[in-house]
């Protein structure tokens, strides 16, 4: 059998790759070490910026297999005819740790999953969680900053969080979830991913659809105490996901939507598009339409998992977003933050190239690659770099699959939205009722290991926010902070 040779990055034999040349045994090094100093070069930049949140993460590619038509709601063609399996590829992940951060940390996790569909990939980016801390995208960064580490000490501090969460009551009901025993899951098979926001579907009538998309583990919910996550190895969650897929135990969801029409949006009695509110199930009903399946390990973390690049904005036709402010937000800023992490052309990736053909008019920039003979392999290749233009064969746009227009409200007026004034309790206090006594017991006292650190006013605020959720919750709290 003929051998590999080690070449260098340009493809030359490299005879030696243990020593560098220099001038005798005692002598300096010399310039045509052009093999070693490649080397030392490109170790140099093996880093790229980690994502400012959501920065651990594990991913795995699987299957998502319709199982009821949805033809009469959107014309997605992923969505159309039972049966139709759609590739995916779906990134788990912790927010606010760094890379190297434990798994085992009480904090949301990140649930963002791709199909890999034939009108382009559609992404919806959404978390362990039916809701957020916040309404308003401005308050995105500020949020984040409390989350991270002290600026000086560099040390995790929950009475930062707290801080945060006093000033921002509409934190009640996630912070309720992260406190709760779900906060900290057994392991990435054994909880819910939820797409948060309301989303939306449209049909080739033009008529829209509000939804939300549930992804209900088939492993069941299983969740850890505090003491039991600090017993755990830092690495135990990933280890766990790819061991199981590698053994052929795939991990699997249903995946379930609720549904409003525009009509019901009007006449519902909370704001649908309020990003710390779910929909009732008992008024919006889970509607079965598929399984998600897990079933293939990245070959290459770096290239797969690091570098996929989730964006809400990753739209296709028949499937459109809602004016949840908080998603519009994050319509800007995740094809920005693509932008800085990985290039201009981070779609032409292959872990985030479409499947179906790319036809369009950009050109050039960081690694962009002519069809065929690039890294990349993306289309670069027609001739015709402006539009519109007189060649019959050069793209054209596709106004059939223009999204049906969207009415504002009756004599809307732009201006600062102020949200003082919405209910941030009433849905955080069904979940404390909804909770058995243990489950009450845990959250109440994983509440208080985080509070207690807090200032007193903080505390006493924040005793007066659970106390308004539901006045049993709030009491705990009081009686415990007190002890
Ligand atoms: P339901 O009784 O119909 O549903 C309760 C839901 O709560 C179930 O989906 C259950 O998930 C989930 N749940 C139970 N414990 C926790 C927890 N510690 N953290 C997060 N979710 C939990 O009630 P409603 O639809 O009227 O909602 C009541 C409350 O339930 C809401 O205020 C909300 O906090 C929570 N919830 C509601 C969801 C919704 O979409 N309506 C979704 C998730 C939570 P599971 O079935 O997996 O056990
Ligand atoms: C990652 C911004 C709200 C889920 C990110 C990233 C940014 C960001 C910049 C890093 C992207 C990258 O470098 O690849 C924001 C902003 C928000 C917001 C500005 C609000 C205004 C949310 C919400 C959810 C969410 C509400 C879930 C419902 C995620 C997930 C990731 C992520 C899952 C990781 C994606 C991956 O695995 O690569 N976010 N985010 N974010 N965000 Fe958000």
């Amino acid at each position: 059998m003929s051998k590999t040779y080690l070449t260098t990055a340009n493809g030359a034999p490299v005879a030696d790759d243990d020593t560098s040349i220099s001038a005798g045994e005692r002598g300096s090094l010399t310039f045509d070490n052009v093999h070693l100093f490649e080397k030392l070069a490109h170790f140099n930049r093996e880093r790229i910026p980690e994502r400012v949140v959501h920065a651990r993460g594990y991913g795995a590619y699987g299957t998502f297999t319709l199982n009821k038509d949805l033809s009469d709601y959107t014309i997605a063609d992923f969505l159309q005819g039972a049966d139709k399996k759609t590739n995916v590829f779906l990134r788990f992940s912790t927010v606010a740790g760094g890379q190297d951060s434990s798994d085992y940390v009480r904090d949301v996790r990140g649930f963002a999953l791709r199909f890999y569909t034939e009108q382009g990939n559609y992404d919806i980016v959404g978390n362990n969680t039916p809701v957020f801390f916040i309404r308003d995208p401005a308050k995105f960064p500020d949020f984040i900053h409390s989350q991270k580490k002290d600026p000086k000490t560099n040390l995790p501090d929950p009475a930062h969080h707290f801080e945060f969460w006093a000033n921002h009551p509409q934190a009640m009901h996630q912070i309720t979830i992260l406190m709760s025993d779900r906060g900290i899951p057994g392991s990435l098979r054994h909880m819910n991913g939820y797409g948060s926001h309301t989303l939306s579907l449209w049909n080739k009538e033009g008529e829209r659809f509000w939804v939300k998309w549930h992804f209900k583990t088939n492993q069941g919910i299983e969740t850890l105490t505090n003491d039991e996550a600090a017993k755990q190895p830092g690495d135990g969650m990933q280890r766990d996901l790819v061991e199981a897929i590698e053994r052929g135990d795939f991990p699997g969801w249903s995946v379930k939507i609720q549904m409003m029409t525009d009509e019901q949006a009007k006449q519902c009695e909370f704001n649908p598009f309020d990003l710390t509110k779910v929909w009732p199930h008992k008024e919006f009903p889970l509607n079965d339409i598929g399984t998600l399946e897990l079933n293939r390990n990245v070959g290459n973390y770096f290239a797969e998992t690091e570098q996929v690049a989730f964006a809400p904005s990753n739209l296709v036709p028949g499937v459109g977003v809602s004016p949840d402010k908080v998603l519009q937000g994050r319509l800007f800023a995740y094809a920005d933050a693509h932008r800085h992490r990985l290039g201009v052309n981070y779609q032409q990736i292959p872990v985030n190239k479409p499947i179906c053909p790319v036809h369009h008019y950009q050109r050039d920039g960081v690694m962009a690659g002519a069809s065929g003979c690039s890294v990349t392999g993306h289309l670069q290749n027609a001739d015709v770099n402006f539009y519109p233009n007189d060649r019959s064969d050069a793209p054209v746009p596709a106004p059939q699959f223009g999204e049906p227009s969207m009415p504002l409200e009756n004599h809307a007026w732009l201006k600062a939205y102020d949200s003082s004034d919405e209910d941030n309790y009433s849905q955080a206090g069904n979940l404390y009722r909804i909770m058995s006594e243990v489950q009450k017991q845990q959250l109440v006292s994983n509440i208080v290991d985080g509070l207690s650190q807090a200032t007193e006013s903080v505390q006493s605020r924040m005793v007066e926010h659970f106390t308004r959720c539901d006045e049993d919750y709030g009491q705990r709290i009081k009686a415990l902070l007190l002890k």
